[in-house]
């Protein structure tokens, strides 16, 4: 027996949260009058996702949901994080809402909430109206973080008495650089085209207009949803932090790494926490500086209640340097550990790094781990059994760091892992497996793997197992 003080105990009341989104699982891409996404556009143009997959039938989440939510229970998942599908409830973008779209997501909270499971509703999963596109560009204009805003009062309001946790976007990183500025790869003589919907070729500069208009929309939602939800309603982001880890754990070696992370994340995370783009940020654009007002700034810094990281993998090793900016960057080894996805680096520690710096850099009182994860060859063994051995892996080292975190009195409330089961990993279609229960594409059986298992006994003992 292990006695008490070994036990890596996570804080009373820690959330064991599991994740998805709209477009990745709810399937029922035209019912009950919703609108088209720019995700179901993009989908639908053949040579855009990995074997010709789309998001029409997904994980039939939709119809599902009942079933689901049972799943989660018996998982052990005290908290779930979905996403809402914007032209579910808006068609258009704006304008009437739909009130059968809106009913799907009163069912679900309601089916959360009497299993108890707490819902931590995500305004934003990358699906934009397809109308927004066509009218506005999307995010290229500011109609659509004007549009954003009025449709997260309209959720927050109609949701608000149940729903007590809103996030305004999740990683704006991702789909502003993916979605708007596509690139070009080489593969066996082959052009292919690299990116998400809506695949557009913008300039650096239009790209940082982008950016900016994200951000702003994050504002806009915040003020948004302070003016339309009960008081008390907690509301923040999910970004996914580049996140410079330290090579050795000494004061200037800390520093440096924690100056890397505050630059690197300039468009995006340091402007939402600091009302400002950095000085570094303002002087590499040059000419191709966003163009903002001061209003727009604090708009864009309007005060949050808690910041939530997705966490995956490491984004640069650093140095301390006595050339400014204080750090430099360190190649990584072509040996370097990898989990199944090409992009997935393996660094544990940085589930340690990122909350921890969070604190240092930005002095956050309340962070959630909004996604951590990993795809892995998973596959029905004779037994009938998914033993996912490496994703327990994943989970133990991840949390074994996030433990170490909350230990040193680092303030994360709760973790979510994406995701609650396998599901459509955008451009890699359901090629990718990230799910904590595995779902036979064919007959969408849905089966817990072992991870499953370890989630719900870490869970339960609100401890690393
Ligand atoms: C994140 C996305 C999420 C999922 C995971 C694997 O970037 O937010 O939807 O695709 O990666």
């Amino acid at each position: 027996m292990v006695s008490a003080g070994t036990v890596r105990r996570f804080p009373e009341g820690f959330r064991w949260g599991v994740g998805t989104s709209a477009y990745q699982i709810e399937g029922a891409w035209d019912e009950d009058g919703k609108g088209v996404s720019i995700w179901d556009s993009f989908a639908h143009t053949p040579g855009r996702i990995r074997n010709g997959d789309t998001g029409d039938v997904a994980n039939d989440h939709y119809h599902r949901y009942k079933d689901d939510v049972a799943l989660m229970r018996s998982i052990g998942a005290t908290a779930y994080r979905f996403s809402i599908a914007w032209p579910r409830i808006f068609p258009e973008g704006a304008g009437t809402p739909n009130p059968k779209g809106l009913d799907f997501y009163h069912r679900l909270v309601d089916e959360l909430l009497s299993a108890g499971i707490e819902p931590f509703v995500t305004l934003y999963h990358w699906d934009l109206p397809q109308e927004l596109q066509d009218a506005y560009d999307g995010w290229r204009s500011i109609e659509t973080p004007n549009a954003f805003a009025d449709y997260a009062g309209y959720v927050s309001e109609q949701l608000g008495d149940r729903v007590k946790h809103f996030i305004t976007i999740n990683e704006f990183r991702s789909f502003v650089e993916a979605g708007y500025q596509v690139v070009d790869v080489k593969v066996g003589g082959k052009t292919l085209q690299l990116g998400g919907a809506p695949g557009m070729r913008l300039s650096d500069s239009e790209l940082k207009q982008v950016r900016h208009h994200a951000v702003l929309g994050h504002g806009l939602a915040v003020q948004a949803i302070r003016a339309s939800a009960p008081r008390g309603t907690k509301v923040g982001f999910a970004e996914n932090i580049r996140v410079a880890v330290p090579i050795i754990d000494t004061p200037d070696h800390i520093a440096a790494a924690d100056a890397a992370t505050r630059e690197r994340n300039a468009g995006f995370m340091t402007v939402m926490l600091e009302g400002r783009y950095t000085d570094a940020y303002l002087a590499e654009a040059g000419g191709n500086s966003p163009t903002y007002t001061d209003e727009e700034l604090a708009t864009i810094a309007s005060p949050i209640d808690f910041v939530g990281i997705n966490v995956y993998r490491p984004g640069w090793y650093v140095e301390p340097s006595d050339e400014p900016p204080g750090y430099h960057e360190i190649p990584i080894n072509a040996s370097h550990p990898k989990m199944q996805s090409d992009w997935h680096l393996l660094d544990p520690e940085v589930m340690y790094w990122a909350p921890r710096q969070m604190q240092s850099i930005w002095d956050a009182k309340s962070i959630y781990i909004t996604e951590n994860g990993c795809a892995a060859s998973d596959f029905v063994a004779d037994d009938g059994k998914i033993y996912d051995t490496d994703r327990v892996m994943f989970l133990r080292s991840c949390l074994g760091q996030l433990q170490r975190a909350t230990a040193e009195g680092v303030p994360v409330d709760g973790y979510f892992h994406w995701s609650a089961q396998d599901n459509f990993e955008w451009v890699d279609g359901y090629g990718n497996r990230f799910g904590l229960i595995y779902v036979d594409f064919d007959t969408l059986a849905r089966t817990p793997k072992l991870s499953a298992e370890w989630f719900r006994t870490a869970a339960r003992q609100n401890a690393v197992v």
